[in-house]
């Protein structure tokens, strides 16, 4: 069981980022007005062009760039990447990891060095659409009649890609008017929601946050 200290201080939440980072944002937006009453301590990201790095800067959040070409010059395998990144971010005694739009699949090495507290968002619900291009493959299965809705969830990483114990989901219809690009739009509104909910949630169970 957890037990909640009212004297702890924040929580510290680490954002692992691969791209344009607005559901980073929804996170930092959200720190700033107290909705995730956590600190976001760092972002790192594997691809140093990522305009998430930018919104963090703007943000004063500190940022590491930690990209896999060089492992993969040196000839090191992505375990080797994995167990270095895994234990960077445990070395900084994170509360909270939160993978927004974090493109590598992170194996044993990573999430050993981190147990119980990475989450991860992922644009489809649970055991649908597993893996990358999960919204173009929802909106190709609606066109088919093959579902009417599909959906978002935060939910905990296991080395099974998507497949963790769910912390949160919302279903998300799919209209007659939609195209794959107002889809998208309205699954990236659920998923910054959602991202502030999730982390709340995880941080609640996890006893760093009261569960009330
Ligand atoms: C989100 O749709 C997330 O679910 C997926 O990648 C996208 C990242 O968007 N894994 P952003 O970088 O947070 O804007």
């Amino acid at each position: 069981m957890h037990i909640f200290n009212p004297t702890m201080t924040r929580p510290k939440i680490i954002v692992l980022i691969s791209g344009n980072g607005s559901n980073l944002q929804a996170l930092i937006d959200a720190s700033a007005s107290g909705a995730l009453p956590a600190e976001i301590s760092l972002v790192i990201s594997n691809r140093s062009t990522a305009f998430g790095l930018q919104r963090a800067a703007n943000a004063g959040i500190e940022t590491l760039v930690f990209p896999l070409k060089p492992y993969k010059d040196a000839g090191k395998t992505r375990e080797e990447y994995d167990a270095d990144l895994g234990a960077l971010v445990a070395s900084k005694n994170p509360d909270l990891v939160v993978l927004a739009g974090w493109m590598h699949i992170l194996s044993r090495g990573f999430l050993d060095a981190l147990p119980d507290v990475v989450i991860n968002l992922h644009p489809a619900l649970p055991g649908e659409f597993d893996g990358a291009h999960a919204i173009e493959r929802a909106f190709e299965a609606y066109r088919k009649g093959e579902i009417a809705r599909t959906g978002v969830m935060v939910h905990r990483v296991i080395p099974e890609v998507d497949r963790g114990e769910v912390v949160l989901k919302r279903e998300i219809p799919i209209l007659e008017t939609d195209t794959v690009e107002t889809l998208e739009e309205r699954i990236h509104s659920v998923e910054h929601a959602i991202i502030v909910e999730g982390a709340v949630q995880r941080l609640k169970d996890l006893g760093k946050l009261p569960a009330i």
